[in-house]
């Protein structure tokens, strides 16, 4: 089940972190999410074991995505798929009409997913990655209420 980050899968998100990034996000950090409001961090999890995990901030209509990551065990099940699904289904609901990320230029599975789901390429940031250094592939999806939620909410 993908539920919003919680205090206890704290340890294990910064493990994933630390294994997949150069830059990780550290526990103190993830936690310090948990109280901003502008964040949207959701896990799956099966027991009380992290699978995955995709980490947002929104700012008016524009959403970020900060990290994303899946198990190596569990990649290619469709896992990462289903979190941004669900980030789409519950950003516009607070207002938000665009996802954008930053990719490294030679990520091919991430770039992969992210073509799948219709992000398009907007341009490139170069250098903008450190440790190995290289370039940014910014991309980008515009997304919309869902139109069974549209009129629950107003
Ligand atoms: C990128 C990552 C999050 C993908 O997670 P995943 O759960 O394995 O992805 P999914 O199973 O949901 O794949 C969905 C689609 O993405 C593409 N894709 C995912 N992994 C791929 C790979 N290794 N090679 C080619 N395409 C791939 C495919 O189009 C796939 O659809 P398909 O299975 O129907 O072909 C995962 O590989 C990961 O954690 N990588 C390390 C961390 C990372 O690089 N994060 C991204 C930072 S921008």
């Amino acid at each position: 089940m993908i539920l919003p980050m919680n205090e206890g899968n704290i340890s294990q998100i910064a493990a994933l972190e630390a294994a997949n990034f150069s830059l990780p996000w550290d526990a103190a950090s993830l936690r310090a999410e948990l109280e901003n409001t502008l964040a949207l961090w959701l896990v799956l999890a099966e027991e009380e074991r992290v699978l995955a995990y995709v980490g947002t901030q929104s700012c008016f209509e524009d959403a970020d995505i900060l990290s994303i990551a899946v198990l190596p065990e569990a990649r290619r099940r469709g896992i990462a798929e289903a979190l941004l699904r669900e980030l789409e289904r519950l950003l516009p609901a607070r207002g938000v009409e665009r996802i954008t990320l930053e990719v490294r230029a030679s990520n091919e599975p991430a770039l992969a997913l992210y073509r799948k789901l219709g992000y398009e390429a907007l341009g490139l940031r170069k250098n903008y990655y450190e440790k190995p250094r290289e370039d940014a592939l910014i991309m980008q999806k515009r997304i919309s209420l869902d139109p069974d939620l549209k009129g629950k909410i107003q």
